[in-house]
């Protein structure tokens, strides 16, 4: 019923923990090691308080933005995260479908369980300007393939994922073993392996290594048959192969924290940068993303567009990720919640909540487009009591 309905988006995750298996649940839910880096990304929006700006007519509110030429109703994407069947209907599809009707734009993973054509095709195909995450594999000429079936289909970027040269310690992960139950797969991956049906699925296969040496192993021939990433990427020799392999997307580095990177990204290339701690799944320990952004914003000066994720999950975020100079946000896990909700319908319902709350935190902080997002709408909590 209507009163039913979830108005937040830690109502709609509240629904999701309840619905989602136990170890899906987990799977999606938590971060590396001690979760330090998790929880500093939600944090670190708490610290950042607001100073609004009143008497200025906002009696209209444009949340629109460009970004590589695409004009957007407002700057909030959704970041790439794996396996969306498991967390229901069509997975991948429904999440595309979703976008799509919103006008905005998802990352499809890598490790999705929906073959990226049929993903792009539920978005209304190339308009949609969907982007593609890559994982960039030591089987380079399965990667060149996938990138080559990525822009055949009519993706506008690859986002490349440079935070993973080795899974994170995922530590409820390898507690609980989340297994891929047939007949999902990920589709873009494995299913030209003819022999895929005779292996277990990588997952089942580390999590089940007792030691470091078996893990490793199990690693190496998972990357030879160009289901994970390479550990040797480098800057130098990376972005330009990347460049080669595609005469029409843009190329965006994912997973940057530190201005020495945003500047090494820049350097070699990329066309925009994704400040991104993968959800605090990765290193644990790391600076929050909205931490991250103010160096990699000063930084790159503007040469190339700013996108952040990671704890986002309110317009007032969203709102003092653009103070700080981002110039689009991406949500995770707040999609997979909708998802978890209410399929394709619950992906637009969650958009929709972000939307309004931005445009309602914009209307009380006197800021009629996003132009007018100023850093000075911002102050940092003083812990004395001042
Ligand atoms: C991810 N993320 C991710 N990133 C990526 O580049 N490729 C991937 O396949 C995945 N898979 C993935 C799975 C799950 C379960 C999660 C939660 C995350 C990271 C993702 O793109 C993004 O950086 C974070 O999810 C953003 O943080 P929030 O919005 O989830 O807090």
């Amino acid at each position: 019923t209507q009163d039913e309905k979830p108005l937040t988006i830690a109502e709609f995750e509240a629904v999701a923990k309840r619905k989602l298996k136990q170890q899906v649940w987990d799977y999606y839910a938590s971060g590396a090691e001690e979760q330090i880096s998790i929880k500093r990304n939600t944090e670190a929006f708490s610290r950042l308080i607001l100073r609004p700006r009143y008497m200025r007519d906002v009696s209209n509110i444009d949340t629109s933005t460009t970004l590589f030429g695409k004009e957007y109703a407002f700057p909030i994407g959704i970041s790439p995260s794996a396996m969306q069947k498991l967390v229901g209907g069509e997975g991948e599809v429904d999440v595309a479908r979703a976008a799509a009707a919103r006008g905005t734009f998802m990352i499809l993973s890598s490790n999705a369980t929906c073959p990226l054509e049929d993903v792009i095709e539920a978005a209304g195909g190339p308009d949609a300007h969907f982007w593609f995450q890559l994982y960039v594999s030591q089987n380079r000429e399965k990667c060149a393939k996938l990138i080559k079936r990525a822009e055949a289909a009519g993706y506008k970027a690859l986002a490349v994922t440079v935070d993973t040269p080795v899974l994170g310690n995922r530590i409820n992960e390898r507690k609980k073993q989340l297994i891929l139950p047939p007949p999902l797969s990920l589709s873009n991956l494995e299913d030209d392996d003819p022999d895929r049906a005779k292996k277990p699925s990588l997952n089942r296969e580390l999590l089940q290594a007792t030691n470091r040496e078996e893990a490793d192993r199990i690693q190496e021939a998972a990357r030879s048959r160009g289901v994970l990433n390479d550990a040797s990427l480098t800057w130098h020799e990376t972005i330009p192969w990347l460049r080669k392999q595609t005469n029409t997307m843009k190329v965006v580095v994912k997973g940057v924290l530190t201005f020495e990177d945003a500047l090494l990204a820049v350097q070699h290339g990329a066309d925009a940068i994704v400040v991104s701690n993968h959800g605090g799944r990765q290193l644990d320990g790391v600076a929050s993303t909205i931490e991250a952004l103010v160096e990699v914003v000063d930084a790159v000066k503007g040469r190339v567009p700013v996108l952040v994720d990671g704890g986002i999950t309110r317009g007032t975020d969203v709102f003092k990720c653009l103070a700080l100079g981002a110039d689009f946000c991406l949500v995770g896990r707040p999609a997979l919640w909708g998802l978890a909700y209410d399929g394709s319908e619950g992906v637009k319902m969650v958009l929709d909540v972000l939307e309004r709350e931005l445009s309602r935190t914009m209307a009380l902080s006197g800021a009629r487009n996003l132009r007018e997002i100023e850093k000075g709408m911002l102050g940092v909590e003083r812990r004395d009591g001042f």
